[in-house]
C-alpha cells in the first residue's frame, strides 16, 4: 500500500496506477491517481467508503478523512496506515480530486459547492442534488453514461431505489417495465451509525426488562416495525423515502411515464434493505425468462431454491457487493401474464451507498483517462 497524506497540508503528489473495476476487470487506460476526501468519514457509510477504496484498490495519491468537530483527531485504519480525521472546513479541499460526501443533506449543501470550486468532482449520497436536472443521478449498472454530463457533482441515488432497480433495469431493457410497486423493509443503517447504534441499544434493554428512551427514532424500535421517519406530503400521501423511490427510479432509467408505487417501513435488522418488488411489462414475461435474464445480470445474484424455501435474507446480504433476487413468481392478481413479483435484498451500507459511490469515482477517473488520452488539437 502507497504510502498516503492524511494532512491537509500536503501536497497532492500525482501517481499513475490502474484502477480495478467490479468484476476484477482491469481498466483499459491508465488513470491520473488523485487525492480523495471522505466527508463524513467516521459515520456509518463513511467507514464503508474507506473499506470500499481499500478493497478495490481505488488509485490513491492521498486520503483525507473529514468529519465533525467531535472526530477531529481521531485516527481511522487504512491499509497499514492510521490516518487522523480532521475537521471539516472551507479549505479542506484544496488539492482534492474526487470528494465523497455523506454527511447528510445540510453539509453537502454547504460544502458541495465549495469543493467544486476548489476542482473535485463531489460525489453525494444525500438526497439534496439527486433530483438536480445538471446532477446526473447514477447507477454504473444502469445509466454510467450520464456522468460524463456532470458539473463537478453528481449524486448517488436512494438506497431502496438501488436494490429495487438494479435487478429490475435488465428486464426493463427487454420488456419495458410499466408499472412498479414496491414495499420495502429497511434496516437501521439508513438513518446512521446512531440509529444502528440504538437497535443494539433497545434490544438488549428489551430482553432485560429495563426502560429504554429512544434518541434517534421516533418509536420504540426493538421488536417493532413503523412506517419510514420522514416527513409526510399531505398532498400525497407518501412519506419522502417513498416519493425518493418514485423519482429516482424515473430519472435513472430516463422513464418519466414508469408508474411507481412505494410502501417504505423500517424493520429492526442492522444494515441490509430487503424489498418486495411486483412489477407490469408491457408485453408478457415468464419466471424462467426473468430468471435467465437475472443470471447474467451485473450486481445481482438470484438466491431462489424453492425446494429448500431458501430466499434472499439481509444476513446472507450484508457485508455482499451483489443484490441477492429470489421468490421469482407470476403475480397472480393479473391474468394477463405481464406482472412479476420478486423479493430483492441488498446491503443498504455497500451497494445502497458506498459501493455505489465508489463505482462512481471509479468511472469518473476511466472518463477523465480517457479524456486525457485524445489528442489535443
Ligand atoms: P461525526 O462522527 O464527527 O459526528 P451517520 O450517517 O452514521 O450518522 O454519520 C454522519 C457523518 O457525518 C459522521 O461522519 C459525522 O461526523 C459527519 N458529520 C455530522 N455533522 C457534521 C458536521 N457539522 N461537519 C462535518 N461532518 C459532520
Amino acid at each position: 500500500m502507497r504510502p498516503l497524506q492524511s494532512r491537509s497540508s500536503a501536497p497532492p503528489p500525482v501517481s499513475r496506477a490502474n484502477i480495478q473495476h467490479g468484476r476484477a476487470k482491469p481498466a483499459a487506460l491508465p488513470v491520473v491517481a488523485p487525492v480523495v476526501a471522505i466527508v463524513g468519514a467516521t459515520g456509518a457509510v463513511g467507514v464503508e467508503l474507506l473499506r470500499c477504496l481499500e478493497k478495490r484498490r481505488f488509485p490513491l495519491a492521498g486520503l483525507r478523512l473529514l468529519a465533525s468537530a467531535r472526530s477531529a483527531g481521531k485516527t481511522m485504519k487504512f491499509g497499514g496506515d492510521e490516518l487522523v480525521v480532521e475537521e471539516l472546513n472551507e479549505q479542506s479541499f484544496e488539492g482534492v480530486g474526487i470528494a465523497l460526501f455523506s454527511a447528510g443533506g445540510a453539509i453537502a449543501r454547504q460544502y458541495a459547492p465549495i469543493a467544486v470550486r476548489a476542482g473535485a468532482v463531489v460525489v453525494d449520497n444525500s438526497s439534496a442534488y439527486r433530483m438536480d436536472a445538471d446532477v446526473p443521478l447514477v447507477i454504473p449498472e444502469i445509466n454510467p453514461e450520464t456522468i460524463a454530463r456532470h458539473h463537478g457533482i453528481i449524486a448517488n441515488p436512494n438506497c431502496c431505489a438501488i436494490v429495487a432497480i438494479v435487478p429490475l433495469w435488465p428486464i426493463h431493457r427487454k420488456n419495458r417495465i410499466a408499472r412498479l410497486i414496491v414495499a420495502t423493509y429497511q434496516a437501521a443503517s439508513g438513518a446512521g451509525a446512531a440509529a444502528m447504534e440504538e437497535l443494539s441499544e433497545s434490544t438488549r434493554a428489551y430482553l432485560a426488562g429495563r426502560n429504554y428512551a429512544q434518541r434517534v427514532l421516533p418509536h420504540p424500535y426493538a421488536f417493532n416495525l413503523f412506517s419510514h421517519n420522514t416527513r409526510i406530503d399531505p398532498r400525497t400521501g407518501y412519506n419522502d423515502e417513498e416519493t425518493k423511490v418514485v423519482n429516482e427510479t424515473r430519472k435513472i432509467f430516463g422513464d418519466p411515464d414508469i408508474r411507481v408505487s412505494a410502501t417504505c417501513i423500517r424493520v429492526p435488522v442492522l444494515r441490509a434493505h430487503s424489498i418486495a418488488v411486483n412489477f407490469e411489462c408491457e408485453r408478457p414475461i415468464s419466471p424462467d425468462e426473468v430468471r435467465a435474464i437475472l443470471a447474467g445480470a451485473p450486481g445481482v445474484r438470484v438466491v431462489d431454491d424453492i425446494e429448500k424455501n431458501y430466499f434472499p435474507m439481509p444476513r446472507d446480504a450484508t457485508g455482499e457487493d451483489d443484490i441477492l433476487v429470489g421468490r421469482i413468481r407470476r403475480d397472480l392478481s393479473d391474468p394477463s401474464g405481464k406482472s412479476i413479483a420478486l423479493f430483492a435484498v441488498g446491503d443498504q451500507l455497500l451497494k445502497g451507498a458506498a459501493l455505489n459511490a465508489v463505482q462512481i469515482a471509479e468511472r469518473v477517473l476511466e472518463g477523465q483517462a480517457s479524456t486525457e488520452s485524445i489528442p489535443q488539437m
